[in-house]
């Protein structure tokens, strides 16, 4: 990627136009670099407008990735969280899959401010744009082996439903396992994703990375890739989130379940998990692996993280399946 990029894209992230001459004085690069930086961009997706005599200039201000400004934000555990921000990576998953065999310590966060090949669950792709998604990837070690984290997804569920109500999301819920809704508008919207990839061996030993998308604020064209109904994070405040602020809140949230995590799994979470679950009691259908339809009412969820369902012919618990409400269907 051409490394003047990302100084351009932060002087023109006050949604100003500046003009070249201007940005290569600032950058002391010279303004053929400044325009082969700009022809660029689109290449990432960012638009960059030019207009004669004014300069460029993007669709609308942006708050890029800071790491400095995500320490802030931490407080008290910043001596802890290990910050990495990195302006463009195909995912932040696979990064820290494909670095984490090299030692990069426990409670290791990696944000990107662009992913090109965002992987969400079940092989779908993760839509990311600059300035309109939050992406990053946790990195945390167990003294547990891979068995005993079943109910880790729907733990950081709850650490993503707490991080919303910091901010003044009061209604977010969660769709079992972790997908984040809000009810708008007579349906039920994807406001936030979570894929947990695994690495560890069966004797106590695990490190989950726990990548996270948040919808922030999806244009027109965002929206319309994404396969499900969506929403964001301007369109439930009204208002923008400072993405840094927020990331430091996440952090701390997630940093709290997961210590709690370690000692005893999903069953101190499991009563406030079901206060938030958007299809507790309701009748769902739950789509299996092997494409077996299961019906019925959802009943509860068990210490393990499994979804419950009073079936026609009694209670069945699953640990996997894509389930949607009957009411919507
Ligand atoms: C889903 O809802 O299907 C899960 C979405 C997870 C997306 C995040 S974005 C940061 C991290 N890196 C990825 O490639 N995916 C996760």
């Amino acid at each position: 990627m051409n490394n003047i990029l990302f100084p351009v894209l932060s002087i023109l992230s006050d949604g100003k136009f500046h003009s070249g001459e201007k940005m290569s004085g600032q950058l002391n690069v010279s303004r053929s670099s400044v325009w082969v930086a700009v022809e660029n961009a689109g290449q990432i997706g960012v638009k960059i407008f030019s207009v004669r005599g004014k300069g460029y200039k993007l669709t609308h201000p942006i708050q890029l990735l800071d790491k400095n400004k995500i320490k802030l934000s931490l407080g008290e555990i910043s001596s802890r969280v290990n910050i990495q921000v990195l302006d463009v990576v195909n995912s932040t998953n696979s990064y820290l899959l494909k670095e984490s065999a090299k030692n990069i310590p426990h409670a290791s966060c990696i944000a990107a401010n662009i992913q090109t090949h965002g992987k969400g669950r079940r092989g779908r792709h993760w839509q990311s744009a600059l300035g309109e998604s939050l992406t990053f990837s946790y990195l945390w070690r167990f003294n547990l082996g891979p068995a005993s984290l079943s109910g880790l997804s729907l733990t950081i569920g709850i650490a993503l439903i707490r991080s919303l109500k910091t901010i003044g999301i009061n209604d977010a819920l969660v769709k079992w396992p972790n997908d984040i809704l809000i009810f708008n508008d007579n349906s039920y919207k994807k406001i936030a994703g979570i894929l947990i990839e695994l690495q560890g061996d069966s004797v106590g030993q695990s490190a989950a990375i726990i990548g996270v998308g948040i919808n922030l604020n999806l244009s027109k064209n965002q929206l319309n890739k994404i396969d499900q109904p969506a929403i964001d994070i301007n369109q439930c405040l009204g208002n923008e989130v400072n993405p840094n602020e927020f990331l430091g809140i996440l952090l701390n949230n997630l940093t709290e379940v997961l210590s709690i995590f370690q000692d005893t799994q999903f069953s101190s979470f499991k009563d406030e998990w079901i206060s938030y679950h958007a299809y507790q009691d309701k009748p769902v259908k739950l789509i299996l692996g092997n494409n077996e339809v299961v019906e019925g009412r959802v009943s509860n969820i068990s210490p393990e993280g499994s979804l419950v369902i009073q079936t026609d012919k009694g209670e069945r618990s699953f640990t996997s399946g894509e389930i949607s409400i009957k009411e919507f269907i």
